[in-house]
């Protein structure tokens, strides 16, 4: 008899958690997700970026499920999904920087720090108590179908298991939270594959929070200017997940900039480029053979995964350029490195 069936039947009183529903992307599944959030519970929904985490935002109780499935520390304040800016525009005080990106941006990979509106339904607990609150319209249609539906404010950390990875499709979601949460909306691989851009418009200028999936150059293209930050990642201050020093952590150890390799390690390639010894690789994934900074954030974590399951005690990254994209792309690779 397996263990748990055995401890299952000498505690019969026990919860033993359901399995997680993989819901299919069309109305019938999007209608049953919309009313698993209306009944407070959280369902997992994919949009261009990576997979969220959902619950109902204007529900402290739904907001701290979330934090308990993912494990997650709770001073660090969710993104709330709407269906669109004028959704946005009834929890969030925008001005006029802020209107211009989301004009030019939502849908789409951006999600915008402003005050948060008097009247804003987001709840004290996924804002962490902060008088702003971070607002997203997901470029997905399944994700503003859902949103739509629902009806009300969604918010949404990515849905993997606090440090982990995060999710671009239903198998990952379902390999950390099997049983932590009610449903997968299962709308396939994410086309971006990389978190939102984080921004905050606060008054003054408006400063980069988190590099994702709208560039700098573009950004600098609607603000006329080259916003300030991400400031140097710091372990301890409570400001947000995607900042701590140490995230989208893989079991190994990664090793940036590698251009040679010891035997034994795991590879992750982008372009042509190879490092002496990379015939004696345990694994080798290549982000992009054409050197594609968009076809490489797409397949990033994905690849760290991939290349953890091969039991490498490291993944060794070759050098990627810091342009468009591949400045989140570092972000994200030097986070995974990060001391832990
Ligand atoms: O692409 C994405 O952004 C995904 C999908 C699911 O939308 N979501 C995501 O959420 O990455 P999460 O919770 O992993 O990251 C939220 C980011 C954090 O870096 C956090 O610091 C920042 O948003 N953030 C949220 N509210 C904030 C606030 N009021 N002030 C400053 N930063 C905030
Ligand atoms: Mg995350």
């Amino acid at each position: 008899m397996p263990p748990e069936m055995a401890s299952r039947m000498s505690n019969p009183g026990s919860t033993v958690p359901a399995e997680t529903r993989l819901l299919a992307a069309d109305a019938a599944g999007i209608a049953e997700a919309a009313a698993l959030l209306r009944a407070g519970r959280l369902v997992a929904f994919p949009t261009e970026t990576v997979y969220g985490l959902g619950g109902d935002a204007t529900d402290p109780n739904a907001v701290a499920g979330i934090y308990a499935a993912k494990a997650r520390p709770s001073f660090n304040p969710l993104i709330s999904h709407v269906p669109d800016a004028e959704a946005a525009r009834a929890q969030g005080v925008f001005g006029e920087e802020a209107n211009r990106l989301a004009d030019a941006f939502w849908p789409g990979p951006l999600t915008l720090v402003v005050p948060a509106s008097a009247g804003t339904r987001v709840c004290e607990l996924a804002r962490a108590g902060l008088p702003s609150v971070a607002l997203r319209v997901p470029g997905s249609e399944a994700a503003r179908a859902l949103l739509a539906a629902f009806g009300r404010p969604v918010a949404g950390p990515s849905a993997n298991r606090s440090g982990r990875v995060s999710p671009t499709c239903a198998a990952h979601v379902l390999e950390d939270l099997n049983g932590r949460i009610a449903a997968v909306l299962d709308g396939g691989d994410t086309r971006v594959g990389l978190e939102s851009t984080v921004v905050a418009c606060l008054g003054g200028r408006a400063r980069l929070l988190r590099p994702g999936g709208i560039t700098r150059e573009r950004l600098r293209d609607v603000l006329g200017y080259d916003p300030e930050g991400p400031e140097a990642a710091d372990t301890h201050a409570p400001v947000g997940p995607g900042l701590l020093a140490s995230h989208y952590a893989p079991n190994a150890a990664v090793r940036l900039d590698a251009t040679r390799i010891v035997p034994g390690e795991a590879l992750m390639l982008f372009g042509a480029f190879r490092p002496e010894g990379h015939d004696a690789a345990r694994a080798v994934v290549n982000l992009s053979e054409a050197g594609d900074a968009t076809e490489a954030a797409a397949r990033l974590f994905g690849a760290l995964r991939d290349l953890d399951a091969s039991g490498a005690a490291t993944i060794a990254v070759v050098p990627i350029p810091p342009e468009g994209l591949g400045e989140a792309i570092r972000d994200r690779l030097g986070r995974a490195a990060a001391p832990r």
